[in-house]
């Protein structure tokens, strides 16, 4: 067994779904302290809309310190129509870009994986489908999101300034290479150069970087073309490298190739030994709330992806994942990934059921294939 570790998680919950939802990713890693004997330590922190109520502010001071000093962040979801009147500046969302820009995270990866009982979800024929696995990296902290915004709604006009630097493409491009190396060794850079000036440097500076990694193959595709090739042929990918706001459009459109976006995790990430951030790539859903019938799954796999990706633990990140797989397959649905007639879960039967099969994984570990 693995030496044990103790760690502070820093948690989000939010707006919306994000509390459900992270409540249950919670509950299962305090499961895996349990079992690991692991000493995890929660600091639940007020985050996004939930916090302009209490404080004025979508990232009070204390969120943000409390965030550093943690060894990895857990977040849910953010926004909602109750703040939708506010001014872009003091909005739930722009806590959210708060967060990242303050703490470097200039790298976001959102893994499009396929789970093998949920293909018949899929919008896609299973022929295009075939064996569709790729990860988007996503530049997330430069680019039009931290340009220059500006409303002049009495004048008619607005701006929005994009904008990168070479030192800020480089960084992201080196960490997706690396990503591929240990995959499939390919990387499609998406731009879009034959008309913005941002992606003509951004295709520059991947190609430089690419020299750097002789054995991965680099191609370039414009953003329009690649959203066709996501629907068309997706098994064509490895690794996806794109700007902040290609990358956000094209992963919601990537997502949907899994069967739900509730089903897809995300880790944020800058320099080496800051702390990353988690979150589940899905909205608030302001009218799901409450309700509890939130898939869980985008909030439980980035957990598992914080185990995995922060704090080294791959064991117990695939005793989760082996177990959900195993209540997939059984036929066990939150609503949001149901084939029309299945019967479906509440958000927290639907946690309780996976917490049961991680029991069974545990005693029956080796018939199910798990750490051994
Ligand atoms: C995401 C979200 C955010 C983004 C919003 C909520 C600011 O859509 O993480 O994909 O645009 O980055
Ligand atoms: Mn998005």
């Amino acid at each position: 067994m693995a030496t044990p570790v103790k760690k502070t998680i820093a948690v989000l919950p939010g707006d919306g779904i994000g509390p459900e939802v992270t409540r249950a990713a919670v509950s299962l890693l305090r499961d895996c302290a349990a079992a690991f004997n692991h000493q995890l330590e929660f600091r639940e922190l007020p985050f996004g809309g939930a916090a302009i109520d209490r404080t004025g502010l979508p990232l009070p001071p204390e969120t943000l310190a409390g965030c550093r000093s943690s060894d990895a962040i857990l977040l849910g979801a953010i926004g909602g129509p109750k703040w939708d009147s506010l001014p872009l500046e003091k909005r739930p969302e722009s806590g959210l870009l708060g967060v990242r820009k303050e703490l470097g995270l200039y790298i976001n990866l959102r893994p499009i994986h396929l789970h093998a009982a949920l293909r018949g979800i899929s919008p896609l024929r299973p022929e295009r489908l075939a064996d569709c696995d790729f990860e988007i990296v996503r530049e997330l902290a430069g680019d039009i999101y931290f340009g220059q915004h500006e409303l002049h709604g009495d004048a008619g006009t607005a701006l929005d300034i994009a904008a990168y630097s070479t030192a800020e493409v480089e960084r992201v491009a080196r960490y997706a290479f690396e990503r591929s190396a240990a995959r499939r060794h390919h990387v499609t850079s998406v731009d879009k150069a034959n008309v913005l000036a941002t992606s003509a440097l951004w295709r520059q500076t991947v190609a430089n970087v690419s020299r750097d990694y002789p054995g991965i193959a680099l191609d370039n595709l414009y953003v329009d073309n690649a959203a066709m090739q996501i629907m068309l042929r997706p098994s064509q990918f490895d690794v996806i490298l794109t700007s902040n706001m290609f990358g956000d459009i094209l992963s919601d459109e990537a997502a949907a190739l899994a069967g739900s976006i509730g089903l897809i995790p995300s880790m944020s990430r800058g320099r080496e030994g800051q702390p990353a951030l988690y979150e589940p790539i899905h909205g608030s859903a302001p009218s799901l709330a409450g309700k509890d019938v939130a898939c869980p799954l985008g909030a439980i796999f980035s957990a598992t992806m914080l185990l995995r990706e922060s704090f080294g633990l791959e064991l117990e990140a695939r005793w989760i994942e082996t177990a959900i797989e195993r209540v997939l397959s059984h036929g066990y649905r939150t609503i949001d990934i149901a084939e029309p007639g299945a019967n479906t879960l509440h958000c927290s039967e639907f946690t309780e059921r996976i917490r049961t099969e991680m029991n069974d994984v545990l005693v029956h570990n080796e018939r199910y294939g798990w750490g051994v």
